[in-house]
């Protein structure tokens, strides 16, 4: 019988990279087959996913055409993650719809899709929020609830929060910072990408248990001056940043961000930290992700 092979989209990014390396964690000696998904197999990224373990095999091709996809994997696929990528309106949507319209032709039996959460388990079900990039994906989670219904395609949507891993040594993650620190006293919540792969991980290998299920996921809750006493307390050094009115500039060029900033704002992320932390109790805090899996874990180190 043939392992229980998994096709994840997205596999040499921040979500999909995260979910290989929790899928090998989690399995332990359990013979799998992981289809990592990739435009560019001769990539540094690519390539050093296929060099981790031997049940990672590239698979090279577009995630908007998902019917080669399946033509060069020519293996059944059990379990798919699929993460889409910000672009014009209505790309994320065409993005997972292709996929979960594929999905159905070629017998997959578990779709686990990376959405947003939005305000909390309840709120999420009807709030698409006024971010594009957040409401597209309550349009994707339509999409595959009616899709799949009463076909043997089942699914897990993943929702988390604003990643940890945004803050970066680099200016990005200075911008990202400026940002945050516009938000005000207001806390936002945070994930760690490991954590989303925990959950990816463990909803493809058990889809009896997690088919069917939403999962907010967060690890913590800052504002702005409360991630900064925390980078100070675990770093010994200050959170870099950069002038608010870089912030100001970067919300204006991606206007979806600014959006996105702006709701945090007024409304927000809700997931139930707790309540991820009773299924995952290994969830990251900042603090933790600090030491533990950012780009800083290396500096300044107490
Ligand atoms: N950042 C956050 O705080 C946050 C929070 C919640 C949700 N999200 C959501 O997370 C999603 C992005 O996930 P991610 O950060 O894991 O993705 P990512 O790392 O940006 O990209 C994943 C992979 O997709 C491929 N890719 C990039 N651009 C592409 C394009 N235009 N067309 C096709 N493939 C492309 C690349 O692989 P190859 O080059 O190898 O093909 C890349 O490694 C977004 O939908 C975002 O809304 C983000």
């Amino acid at each position: 019988m043939p392992p229980p092979t998994f096709l994840i989209i997205g596999a040499t990014g921040t979500q999909g990279s995260a979910v290989v390396s929790a899928l090998l964690r989690t399995a332990g000696a359990s013979p799998i087959q992981i289809l990592a998904v990739t435009r560019n197999p001769s990539s540094t990224k690519a390539k050093s996913l296929a060099a981790s373990d031997p049940r990672v095999k590239l698979l090279s091709g577009d995630p908007s055409s998902p019917e080669a996809l399946f033509q060069s994997a020519a293996v059944q696929i059990n379990g798919i993650f699929c993460v889409t990528v910000h672009g014009p309106p209505g790309a994320e949507e065409k993005q997972a719809q292709s996929l979960v319209d594929a999905s159905l032709a070629h017998g997959v039996q578990h779709f686990v899709f990376t959405s947003a959460d939005r305000g909390g388990d309840v709120l999420s079900e009807s709030n698409p929020t006024p971010v594009a990039h957040i409401a597209s994906k309550h349009r994707i989670e339509t999409y595959i609830k009616q899709k799949t219904a009463g076909t043997p395609l089942r699914w897990t949507f993943l929702r988390p929060v604003t990643f940890m891993d945004n803050l970066t040594p680099d200016f990005a993650g200075k911008g990202f910072a400026a940002m945050w620190r516009q938000v005000g006293t207001k806390p936002i919540q945070l994930v760690a990408a490991r954590d989303i792969g925990y959950f990816g991980a463990v909803a493809l290998l058990q889809p009896e248990k997690y088919a069917g299920r939403r999962i907010g996921i967060a690890g913590d809750e800052l504002s702005y001056e409360q991630a900064c006493c925390v980078f100070r307390e675990t770093m010994g050094v200050e959170m870099p940043s950069t002038f608010c009115a870089v912030g100001s500039v970067l919300k204006v060029a991606m206007r979806d961000i600014g959006a996105m900033f702006a709701w945090f704002e007024k409304a927000g992320y809700g997931v139930d930290i707790a309540a991820a932390r009773k299924q995952n109790p290994d969830l990251q805090d900042f603090a933790t992700w600090l030491k533990e899996s950012s780009g800083f874990r290396d500096m300044g180190k107490k």
